[in-house]
């Protein structure tokens, strides 16, 4: 039996929250708290597929990869305050860590949160490193990895073609990130994914088996270089795909595309008409529209038969007629030219619809990715710091189709936790119309941040940003690790922009951008977590383990830490307020506006319980530990919040 004043401190099991809603839609499939497969069968009839051959995509280590979906982290996100800029304000968020753990760890407050996910994962090209995922360990395995408990980590063993298994072990790798990075999706979110040919063909498989075949969107092509590999083998080249899929591609539609100047040049205004600048379209189509072939007489004198032979009239002699008198004829400037109906450029759609080829004029190229990124991080032109970095134009150009600039963050009232509920006088509500959040969980340098951070500078948008990069060791002193690299590229984007604006006097909002981020990392969770499997058989050594337990904060860690991992798995986001007070005499954290209050002294008093209940949160926490034993203290604070609608957990 799970105690359920406990606050849960492994991350959501996605497979729970399906049962959930299997229960609720229907109740009759389960049996003494589990799905009966046979009524489930009965009930699903003919949709079922048991015949032996079907189609799909299959590799070695398929359903083993499924199951790491379903196996909880039990990891934390600590806090990198020296690493951040603007950390208590900012809603950006870099993340350190293995982006499968940390993808768990995002479940439960960014779940169905996300508008627009960006990811340029290794193309399991043979020279890149692929993470040993080790699924019945995945914590342990990435604390070896970076360190964390040992000082020399793991071998950063690339995956070769004749290290057996190439495409199943970039499939493993890919699997269980796709789909945890699904459910972090919104309705209206979409996901645009990087590659090229040593791997496309089974992503598409993939994204169609995760995301769903009918909510494919889009291969794109993307032109990414600008000069051809006179080194090539066969092809050099020329081009990466990105993959695009909607949560529901039924509902979803990208943005119109800005008209380009060139697109615009063409329209102008020969005769002064006031409805402003217009182009001449033809008159005559060679499509069948309809037997319109009637004789038209200039104003100039001239007489026009009918359209050129195989041609057609677009629009009836009546409707003609009216345009004329309409002034939405031009005849020429003599009077006698073939009629041109005018279309006015303040008439035509605002945008372009986005098409599937992208040139680097418009997008960028890597040489491009790779100037840009030198000329911020590096400190000499020759300086290799990265070497698969992407355009931010590139990038940017996505934010166009998929994400809105949001409210102005001047106009936004204030929010503490753009994922969630606010309080205002005690009352809880949810915000409108929240900041759309960008993410990026195979971040390398940091494009995406800054591809956002200058969109919205750009159009005075509010967009957010989560990045997580793995600490993938680097041969470059300067930054260690790919992650160093990350937070600096990032923090110089924020200089540069901040940089420019001194001395300007309008600007429009812009103090009041988000430039900036709170950097964290992942890490073992700073409680020590009961381990059934490890539990002693023997009495008196049960007792002394659950003894050792009873205190059950790990050493080392700080208050701040401790108040991450409770904001993160009661299911607020890392970028909520925090506020302390004191209540009774002892230290209250109030996150979110007061949504949850957070105490971590020990012991704790039912004067302080009280006085905490009085505040009215959504929710408390406390140590359990800071009752030392006194079961009716906390039972009674149970019922006490729980008649005041208030949750009462510890930890
Ligand atoms: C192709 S690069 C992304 C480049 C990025 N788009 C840019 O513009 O800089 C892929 C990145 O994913 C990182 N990565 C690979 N496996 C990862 C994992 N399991 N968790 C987090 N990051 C990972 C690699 O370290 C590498 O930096």
């Amino acid at each position: 039996m799970t105690d359920d004043t406990k606050l849960p401190l492994t991350s959501d099991n996605p497979t729970e929250a399906l049962l959930a809603q299997l229960r609720e839609q229907a109740p009759h499939v389960f049996s003494e708290g589990k799905v009966d497969w046979e009524k489930l069968k009965a009930t699903l009839g003919e949709a079922i597929d048991t015949r032996p051959e079907r189609y799909g995509l299959t590799w070695a280590g398929k359903a083993e990869a499924f199951r790491a979906v379903q196996s909880p982290s039990v990891g934390t996100l600590l806090p990198m305050p020296d690493e951040s800029v603007n950390f208590d304000s900012s809603e950006n968020l870099i993340i350190e860590g293995d982006n499968l753990e940390v993808l768990k760890l995002l479940q439960k407050s960014y779940h169905g949160k996300v508008k627009m996910i960006y990811i340029d994962p290794p193309y399991n090209t043979g020279n890149e490193f692929i993470y040993p995922d080790n699924y019945r360990e995945g914590l342990d395995e990435y604390l070896r990895y970076s360190g964390q408990v040992s000082e020399e980590g793991l071998k950063q063993s690339t995956n070769t073609e004749t290290s057996g298994r190439f495409h199943s072990k970039w499939l493993n790798m890919m699997y269980p990130r796709l789909f945890m990075a699904r459910n972090l999706l919104r309705d209206d979110g979409v996901i645009f994914v990087s590659i090229d040919d040593h791997e496309v063909h089974n992503l598409r498989m993939l994204m169609n088996e995760v995301l769903g075949e009918e909510n494919f969107v889009a291969s794109v092509i993307w032109q990414k270089n600008y000069a051809p590999k006179s080194s090539a083998r066969h092809f050099s080249e020329d081009h990466d795909y990105v993959l695009v899929y909607a949560k529901y591609a039924t509902t979803w539609t990208p943005n119109l595309l800005a008209r380009t100047e060139e697109q615009n040049a063409v329209y102008k205004n020969p005769d002064n008409d006031p409805r402003g600048l217009w182009r001449p379209n033809n008159l005559s189509a060679r499509n069948y529209y309809s037997k319109w072939t009637y004789s038209i007489r200039c104003p100039g004198g001239r007489v026009i038969e009918g359209p050129p032979t195989g041609s057609y009239w677009r629009v009836s002699e009546e409707k003609f007629r009216a345009m004329d008198k309409d002034n939405r004829i031009y005849w020429g400037a003599d009077g006698n030219n073939i009629p041109a109906p005018k279309i006015f450029l303040s008439e035509v759609k605002q945008g372009r619809v986005p098409q599937t080829l992208w040139y680097y004029d418009d997008v960028g190229h890597t040489q491009e990715a790779k100037k840009d990124l030198i000329s911020l991080v590096a400190f000499s032109d020759s300086d290799s710091v990265f070497d698969t970095p992407k355009p931010a134009r590139l990038i940017k150009r996505m934010l166009q189709l998929a994400t809105t600039p949001g409210e102005k963050p001047d106009a936004r009232p204030h929010v503490s936790d753009m994922t969630a509920e606010y309080r205002v006088k005690g009352q809880a509500h949810k915000e409108i119309n929240p900041p759309e959040i960008v993410l990026d969980f195979f971040a390398g340098s940091g494009t995406t941040a800054q591809a956002v951070i200058e969109q919205n500078n750009e159009d005075g948008g509010n967009r957010k940003f989560i990045l997580v990069q793995l600490p993938e060791k680097t041969d470059n002193p300067q930054y260690p690790t790919i992650a160093h690299l990350t937070r600096e590229r990032v923090r110089r984007v924020i200089a540069k922009l901040n940089e420019a604006d001194v001395g300007k006097l309008d600007l429009d909002g812009k103090a009041k951008q988000d430039r900036g981020f709170r950097a964290f990392k992942l890490s073992s969770s700073n409680f020590k977590i009961w381990d059934a499997d490890q539990a002693a058989t023997e009495p008196e050594q049960l007792a002394e383990q659950l003894h050792l337990y009873t205190d059950n904060l790990a050493e080392s860690r700080t208050q701040q830490d401790v108040l991450y991992e409770l904001i993160l798995k009661s299911g607020l986001s890392l970028t909520a307020k925090v506020e302390t007070q004191t209540v009774a005499g002892k230290t209250v954290h109030s996150i979110a506006d007061g949504s949850l209050l957070i105490c971590l002294e020990n012991p704790v008093t039912q004067a302080l319980l009280r006085g905490m209940m009085a505040l009215d949160p959504l929710q408390i926490l406390c140590l359990d530990a800071a009752f030392h034993g006194n079961d009716p203290l906390k039972t009674n604070a149970v019922l006490e919040a729980k008649s005041h609608g208030i949750t009462f957990k510890t930890v």
